[in-house]
């Protein structure tokens, strides 16, 4: 039991689902050396300055930053546009889509007048670019530039045109209209922030992309928004209290881990699902399923992992869930209270009088209950996470909890789940095709490239 949330294994257990499918006592005992050693490996990870996303809930001047840089945009910020890739953006997703008052729908009204409007732009799609740079009014919108390593190639790109059409819109009053998040020292972007005395945050050193939705490069969009990012942290820091503790059975972080890490390797389960029953949790879910696999999947390990949305996941991929190959786990996520209700007045709608009287939250809650017992019953594994509520100690709890399972599931299975080595070789190829380096990488890429148009 999580102060923010509940883990519920038992629809994964052999007792409910059968020994062919679910995990019994005896296969966690033995593994409980294993999750120790875990364990051990990310207390050194931590003190190796790899895992200090376990510290930076902690860090109460993270949050003055982020709230005086959000401050300074109220009612003079229209929009504020987010640019940033993979974990430089899904963690600002997520907090927005769970926390923006707007709501995931961008409800009209939700917002404070001298707030901005934030769109997180993860693309360098000229087709979306362009129009973007044509309607917003340069004089009205601020453009975040976010990027741990300073030399994402799309990042890059898109902060080269808006540098560019800002100058020209503004002059030297451009700078006014940028702010970077990179890390405090190391990088061609920290050295642009430098070089033009650029306003500027800092992604600490010691926190990679994915793990990062809890420093400013998550923290600037969500204050901008309005969120109580204190409240996030304050979350956050409450779980983690648990998660290195040494005691296996007081660390959520590891039991999540280790049975879906078990459910992989004695049960056949190598596919992870993960679908949430609460549409503002859509963006975690694609947040986490970035977690999990780019943290996970590398030597020829790691788990293919699935992001959905319940309910509407059950008219598109519950098919599969539940009579498909029978190689996958899931985790359903619910939240208990939805904030708002309505009640399905009497007689109720056609062909379902038994809803009169129910509420929405009601065919919510019971369609996720739904989902659950009849994938348990056809032996299908199941997790369930419940939220108390969707506010930002809940989430931030969430968040910790999913990137203490991937730091901790990364020594279990054998790797290290920071880093990304297999990202990179595309990077360098996509780069050396753009002229970067001396020609040999870009001949080796060309040539591949050529056979490969080939038709066999
Ligand atoms: O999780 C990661 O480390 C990656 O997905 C990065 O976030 C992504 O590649 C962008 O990197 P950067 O923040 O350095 O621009």
């Amino acid at each position: 039991m999580g102060a923010h949330y509940t883990l519920e294994t038992g629809g994964a257990s052999a007792e409910v689902i059968g020994a062919a499918n679910g995990l019994s006592e005896a296969d966690l005992e033995a593994a409980l050396p294993r999750a120790e050693r875990a364990e051990r490996a990310l207390v050194e990870a931590r003190e190796e300055g790899l895992a200090g996303f376990l510290d930076t809930p902690l860090h109460g001047e993270m949050a003055d930053a982020v709230n005086e840089a959000a401050a300074a945009l109220r009612g003079r910020c229209a929009v504020l546009v987010v640019c940033g890739m993979g974990g430089s953006a899904l963690g600002a997703r997520a907090l927005l889509d769970a926390l923006a008052p707007e709501g995931p729908v961008g409800l009209p009204g939700g917002r404070a007048a001298d707030r901005p409007r934030i769109l997180v732009l993860d693309t360098a799609d000229p087709a979306v670019v362009a129009p973007l740079l044509d309607r917003l009014p340069a004089d009205a919108t601020t453009w975040n530039f976010v990027s741990k390593s300073g030399r994402t190639l799309e990042t890059a790109a898109v902060y080269g045109v808006v540098r560019s059409r800002l100058e020209e819109a503004l002059g030297a009053g451009w700078r006014e209209r940028v702010v970077v998040t990179t890390d405090p020292a190391e990088g061609p972007l920290r050295e642009e922030a430098r070089r033009e005395r650029l306003r500027s945050l800092e992604i600490p050193p010691s926190v990679g992309g994915r793990f990062s939705a809890l420093t400013p490069a998550g923290l600037f969009p969500a204050a901008a928004a309005g969120v109580d990012v204190r409240a996030l942290l304050r979350g956050a820091a409450e779980a983690a209290a648990g998660f290195v503790s040494g005691d296996p059975d007081r660390n959520e972080a590891l039991r999540l881990a280790l049975w879906l890490v078990l459910l992989a390797e004695r049960r056949g389960r190598r596919h992870h699902c993960m679908a949430a029953y609460a549409r503002g949790l859509a963006a975690a879910t694609e947040w986490w399923r970035q977690l999990w696999a780019e943290s996970l999947g590398k030597e020829g390990r790691g788990f293919d992992a699935t992001a959905a949305e319940g309910p509407a996941f059950q008219h598109s991929l519950l098919q599969l869930w539940m009579q498909g190959p029978a190689d996958k786990a899931f985790v359903l996520v619910e939240v208990e209270d939805p904030g708002a209700d309505l009640v399905v007045d009497a007689p109720g709608p056609p062909g379902a009088p038994w809803l009169a009287r129910r509420t929405l939250g009601d065919a919510h809650r019971a369609l996720a209950a739904g989902t659950a017992a009849a994938l348990a019953a056809a032996g299908r594994p199941v997790l369930r996470i419940r939220l108390p509520s969707l506010g930002p100690a809940p989430l931030g709890a969430f968040l910790q909890l999913w990137m203490t399972a991937a730091a901790l599931a990364g020594p279990m299975i054998g790797v290290s789940p920071f880093g990304q080595p297999g990202v990179e070789e595309g990077k360098r190829n996509a780069a050396a095709l753009l002229g970067e380096g001396e020609g040999d990488r870009r001949s080796r890429v060309e040539s591949l490239l050529d056979r490969m148009r080939r038709p066999r």
